[in-house]
């Protein structure tokens, strides 16, 4: 079995693959309300095109495959993708990160086809509040999303949350509360600098020791010691076991723990979601000088000397940091 080890020892075992850089949400910090730079359909690998790049990986070295966007479940292939990921002859433990609104519809299909975990990203109880975040009047359909997905079976089902100040930082304790009524394991992450629009600001950025402070004034919450390669720091809530976690992207990054690697919707490896390079393995898919054989082996070499090249970090807290050029909707969330 061979491994993805990159030049400071940290093994890769995620794939992150963006499905589709399209949403149905618009997310402040993610794209702008009138958002039309969309990559054009047929630069997006085909689900044939994935499943191959998705079994080279594996064989590199990838046992997890999360599935994101953009809104994963945008794809009409999706139930597809999942069946076929699953048929592999090793197949790779399966998540998702959505926004919900297509689980009730979805939900059932998508267990069938061998998915386990679901991320559901949710920042508000509140309709009016999800209007203002998302742009769109849907909160409803994100609850009825989430409880097919527990009604089916989805397991851990866990909720990320993004606090952007004078919108929704004094809801912490709230959203808390109802996860922990539900069954639900909540995250907060850190706004990171990834958006489509430049809606990152230091002004309405909202860090990890805020959100501990406000959860604080409800709960206590003591660190709970091993954190393996997650990236959320986690706490346990009133001696537990139900836990909270808070992803400190910018204030304390996790990048010595890092074992991921991402796909883009149109077939670009990143190391990073800040990386500044990507190398294409749909130019290799689609290069008809080549045989089958010799794609896998070029797309093998592509996926190694991505992860040998890999950085140590980002550089978010340096002065020369610059945004990445592409949004986190075709890097994949
Ligand atoms: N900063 C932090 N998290 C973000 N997400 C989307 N954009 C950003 C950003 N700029 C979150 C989504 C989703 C997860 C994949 O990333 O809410 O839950
Ligand atoms: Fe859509 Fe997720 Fe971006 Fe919101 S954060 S607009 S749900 S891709």
């Amino acid at each position: 079995m061979t491994q993805l080890i990159d030049s400071f020892g940290r093994v890769h075992r995620d794939l992150r693959i963006s499905l589709t850089d399209k949403c149905n949400l618009r997310c402040s910090y993610c794209m702008p309300e009138f958002f039309n730079q969309w990559i054009p359909s047929k630069e997006h690998l085909t689900t044939d095109e994935l499943i191959t790049v998705i079994d080279i990986a594996v064989e590199a070295g990838i046992d997890e495959i999360r599935l994101t966007g953009g809104e994963p479940l945008l794809r009409n292939d999706i139930v597809e993708i999942v069946t076929r990921i699953n048929q592999l002859e090793k197949p790779p433990a399966i998540s998702m990160t959505t926004n919900g609104i297509a689980l009730k519809r979805i939900a059932s299909a998508l267990v069938n086809a061998g998915l386990q975990r679901i991320n559901v990203s949710l920042d508000t109880l509140d309709a009016a509040r999800f209007k203002e975040i998302t742009k769109r009047d849907n909160i409803a359909q994100v609850f009825e999303g989430l409880a097919e997905a527990k009604r089916v079976g989805l397991s851990p089902i866990k909720i990320n949350s993004v606090l952007v100040r004078g919108v929704n930082d004094d809801e912490a304790p709230k959203l808390l509360k109802w996860a922990l009524e539900e069954g639900y394991r909540l995250r907060f992450i850190e706004q990171m600098p990834l958006d489509a629009g430049n809606a990152w600001d230091r002004e309405t950025f909202v860090s990890a020791i805020e959100i501990r402070e406000s959860l604080g004034q409800h709960y206590s919450l003591e660190p709970v010691a091993q954190r393996g390669s997650a990236p959320a720091e986690e706490f346990l809530i009133d001696g537990g076991p139900q836990t909270v976690g808070i992803i400190a992207s910018i204030t304390a990054p996790f990048c010595g723990a890092c074992d991921r690697l991402r796909l883009t919707s149109d077939g670009q490896l990143r190391s990073c979601l800040f990386a500044t390079r990507e190398t294409s393995v749909r130019d290799v898919l689609r290069n008809a000088e080549l045989s089958e054989s010799e794609k896998r082996a070029r797309i093998s070499a592509l996926i190694f000397d991505s992860v040998a090249k890999k950085e140590a970090g980002h550089a978010i807290n340096t002065p020369t940091f610059t945004k990445p050029v592409r949004p986190m909707s075709a890097i994949g969330g």
